[in-house]
């Protein structure tokens, strides 16, 4: 579609804005291993905790599970094209660990390393830097039957990982990211069970938040001379009346500081920790860990969907341990087909806010996008993408020091516990067939890409 196609579309021609991004920035895609690669037997694979949970009734909406997915270990190839037509810098994809350690540590599948080789040389062929990340949610089983993340040892077998991954791909990879998402691990899976391992143990949850931490840390000193990140999911948080200061500040510290403090300062929140107080203390937390963490990282990568409008009172969310008289509220503006809010000001707040309240390194978008039905007229994940993009480039425009922006996500793929039911892929995905066909938005992107910008 040419650009004037589009503007007459959507109505946007004209209205004198521009928004340029410089050369160097990183325009890319991501997906992750257990949503989109199907193969979920092959080549030596080991079983992760997805494999377990999505097969437990009730745990999947549908029961639906990884085990096909978008078929993308057998479709590497037709995908790498079809990023290449997009015209996209980089892709952001996940090592599978169970792939590279069928038991979780020791023995190392050749055939899974083989598998990653092949998919980061077809992306160096097309053009295409290859951004891995090393734990997207997939623990090998039998690290979760030893005691998952809320156990030390996982964080020490996190680093072991990283360390063959590195050295048997280090020489085509120049971003690596650690985790994605510790906070989903650690809360989603240990506190709510809303994910795997679907455990419900608010004190594990916390633990697991540190290891997960302690993990990212030891395995960047296990990477030596690469340039290493982590990706946080982080949230703009406001109160919702004058009243509901102290409600923001706490969900703001299990949502953002808790993660963003050990990282970039060195330190847990000291408000988070006596929030906790009740639920457990920091008594794992050993000697020389904050250091480990806090090495400073190549970047730190930001995934962001929606704001967070909270208020005292309500049943509250588990999430948030310590905080179940917290309500979350309705802001009152529209929102996407999985019912998110959309608020494009939340990300550029959010953005100002980490570079006034910390020493950043190199910022990146590493996940941003939106589930709608439509299958190939996506008006709506067109707006919702423009919006967002238009509020990079304003935060850049005030001094943030964001470099790259990635669409979560390329493809249709398993959206956890709602299964294949929301669609976040700017590509469709007819499940049946494995056919790919371009969604409006993916043509849209492909443009904003050609010319630098909106
Ligand atoms: C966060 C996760 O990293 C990704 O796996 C998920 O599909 C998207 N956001 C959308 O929920």
């Amino acid at each position: 579609m040419r650009q004037t196609d589009h503007r007459r579309h959507h109505g946007r021609g004209g209205q004198g804005v521009k928004h340029t991004f410089d050369n160097s920035f990183v325009w890319g895609a991501a997906t992750s291993s257990y949503q989109i690669e199907g193969a979920a037997e092959e080549d030596g694979r080991g079983a992760s905790i997805w494999d377990t949970f999505s097969a437990t009734p009730g745990k999947v909406d549908g029961a639906d599970t990884g085990a096909v997915a978008a078929d993308h270990y057998h479709r590497y190839p037709e995908d790498i094209a079809l990023m290449k037509d997009l015209g996209l810098g980089a892709y952001r994809f996940s090592i599978a660990w169970p792939r590279i350690q069928p038991d979780g540590s020791g023995r190392i599948e050749q055939r899974g390393l083989d598998f990653y080789r092949r998919l980061a040389d077809g992306l160096l062929e097309a053009g295409i830097e290859p951004w891995p990340t090393l734990y997207h949610w997939d623990l090998p089983q039998p690290l979760e039957e030893a005691g998952g993340w809320p156990e030390r040892d996982t964080a020490l077998r996190f680093a072991e990982y990283a360390a063959v991954v590195h050295e048997a791909l280090g020489d085509r990879i120049s971003h690596w990211t650690t985790l994605n998402e510790p906070w989903c691990s650690a809360f989603l899976g240990y506190a709510t069970g809303r994910h795997a391992p679907g455990r419900t143990e608010p004190a594990a949850a916390v633990r697991a938040a540190h290891h997960l931490l302690l993990g990212h840390g030891l395995a960047a000193a296990a990477m030596p001379d690469a340039r290493v990140g982590i990706t946080l999911n982080l949230s703009h948080v406001s109160p919702y009346t004058p009243d509901d200061h102290d409600a923001a500040r706490r969900i703001d510290g299990m949502q953002n500081r808790l993660f963003l403090d050990p990282v970039l300062r060195g330190e847990y929140p000291s408000d988070v920790i006596a929030d906790l107080a009740e639920i457990t203390d920091f008594s794992f937390v050993q000697r020389d860990d904050l250091k480990t963490i806090a090495a400073p990282p190549a970047f730190l990568g930001v995934n962001y969907y929606s704001p967070m409008l909270v208020s005292q009172g309500g049943a509250g969310p588990t999430a948030y341990p310590g905080s179940e008289h917290i309500a979350m509220k309705d802001g009152g503006r529209p929102r996407t087909g999985i019912g998110w809010e959309i608020d494009p000001d939340g990300l550029l707040q959010l953005l100002t806010r980490l570079d006034r309240d910390y020493p950043l390194p190199s910022l990146y978008i590493t996940e941003n996008g939106a589930a709608f039905p439509e299958e190939i007229h996506d008006t709506g994940r067109i707006d919702y993408l423009d919006g967002h993009l238009r509020a990079c480039s304003e935060a850049i425009g005030r001094g943030v020091p964001l470099h790259g922006y990635f669409v979560w996500s390329l493809l249709d793929n398993f959206e956890w516990a709602y299964g294949y039911a929301q669609r976040f892929g700017i590509v469709h995905v007819d499940y049946a067939t494995q056919q790919r066909t371009l969604k409006d938005s993916a043509r849209w992107y492909a443009e904003v890409i050609g010319r630098g910008g909106l």
